[in-house]
């Protein structure tokens, strides 16, 4: 497991929320406009920090009124903030690395970084240490972090100054082998998988491409299908296999180059000789088996978001497609899904499932097994889609707090 605490405040409807004790696996449920999406959105948001600038990711959330749009209505004097609290392996060890990030405005009315931290333990006693610590663009860095001999008096601080106010130190500094703890969270955020998935765009031949991951969009599954084909033979026709078993007619599945050099999937069905190219083929088809590509990636994303997998799929494959997100979590990567999908939610342990309530605008997120109510059914043998059907998430079931 990756992530241990989410902690948001006044990213639109998240006001103030923590999750602790994150599992490898979640799942989200919730009524419209609850805010799943919304924290689904904060991942996007850390990883368009990264891959651009502060600034740039904000527009991407709140358009051109960037942080003006994404601080959370009436709370708009206030700065955001998001911290993670996740396990990291620096030079050899394990560690509990804590990332915290505010973002404010200046007096001037300027989006700046207000604060950014990157803290854990060195020994077992002692409070954490800050191993990068800037504000508005300046700060320092620890450059001899595992000098295990030393004490946290004689870490050599080195001063930088960013670019720019609205670039995250983590970026900067991250590029460098001597700033661990920088670097390793940095791969971290980067390996996320956000998936952005449009049949559309997985459809219709495709440049070949080097592929070794399933892109957000899908745009690469032929490239991807190709290198499982030729590199993970094994995988390629378990997904076959279950192809065949979940959309009736599904005979072969192929990737095949055609005359100018471009790949593309042909599906065949057992009815007919020739088979069909992707563009005539279901949308439920080409979803579930790049949900398939995805779920079998022989090298686990750290972290896998996942919205609404029940669009467009028959109900029935819901159990076995949460089964599978399931073990994918099992094979290292920390996986996030949001559903409205009751079949979905049968097959998840109410360890993993956490509900979302809105309240005046803002949205609390609830742990399902901390409910005795829902604990003490699901023990009986009932199944948590069922009791989600019957309005049981509330926060009616949950103590007195
Ligand atoms: N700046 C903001 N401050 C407070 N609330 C906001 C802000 N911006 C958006 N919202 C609220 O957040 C809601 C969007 O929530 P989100 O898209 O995360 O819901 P969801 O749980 O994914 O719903 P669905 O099931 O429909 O996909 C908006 O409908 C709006 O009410
Ligand atoms: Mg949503």
């Amino acid at each position: 497991m990756n992530i241990e605490t989410i902690r948001v405040k006044n990213f639109k409807a998240l006001r103030d929320v923590e999750i602790k004790d994150v599992p490898a696996y979640c799942v989200f449920v919730g009524r419209n406009g609850t805010g799943k999406s919304t924290l689904f959105r904060v991942f996007a948001f850390l990883k368009n920090c990264l891959a651009k600038n502060v600034r740039a990711a904000l527009n991407i959330e709140g358009g051109r009124n960037g942080l003006r749009e994404v601080l959370s209505r009436g709370h708009e004097q206030e700065d955001l903030e998001i911290e993670i609290q996740c396990r990291l392996d620096i030079a050899g060890t394990n560690r509990l690395v804590t990332y915290h990030l505010e973002i404010g405005e200046t007096s001037d009315k300027v989006t700046i970084v207000k604060r950014e931290i990157l803290r854990y333990k060195r020994g077992r006693h002692g409070s954490p240490f800050h191993f990068i610590d800037f504000a508005n663009g300046e700060g320092y860095a620890i450059n001899n972090e595992e000098a295990f001999d030393k004490p946290d008096s004689e870490l050599e601080r080195e001063s930088q100054k960013l670019d720019s106010p609205d670039t995250l130190a983590i970026k900067g500094l991250g590029q460098f082998e001597r700033f661990k703890a920088a670097s390793a969270f940095r791969q971290l955020i980067e390996n996320w998988h956000i998936s952005d998935f449009h049949i559309n765009s997985a459809r219709g031949d495709k440049e070949e491409e080097d592929a070794k991951h399933l892109s957000p969009s899908g745009d690469n599954l032929p490239s991807m299908a190709r290198y499982l084909y030729e590199k993970h033979r094994k995988v390629f026709d378990s997904i076959k296999q279950r192809m065949q078993q979940r959309v009736p007619g599904v005979a072969d599945i192929a990737v095949t180059v055609t005359e100018d050099g471009r790949l593309l999937m042909r599906y065949r069905d057992g009815a007919f000789v020739d088979p069909f190219i992707d563009k005539n083929v279901s949308d439920g088809t080409i979803k579930m088996f790049a949900y398939l590509v995805l779920l079998a990636d022989p090298k686990p994303h750290p972290i896998l978001c996942v919205e609404e997998p029940e669009n467009q799929l028959y109900p029935e494959l819901m159990g076995v497609l949460a089964e599978e997100f399931q073990q994918y979590s099992e094979r290292g990567g920390q996986v996030f899904v949001s559903s409205h999908s009751p079949d979905f939610l049968n097959a998840v342990p109410l360890e993993c499932i956490y509900w979302l309530e809105k309240e005046k605008g803002e949205t609390s997120i609830h742990r399902a097994a901390d409910s005795p109510l829902l604990a003490s059914l699901v023990k009986a043998g009932d199944l948590p889609g069922y009791l989600w059907n019957q309005g049981l998430f509330n926060s009616r079931t949950l103590p007195a707090s």
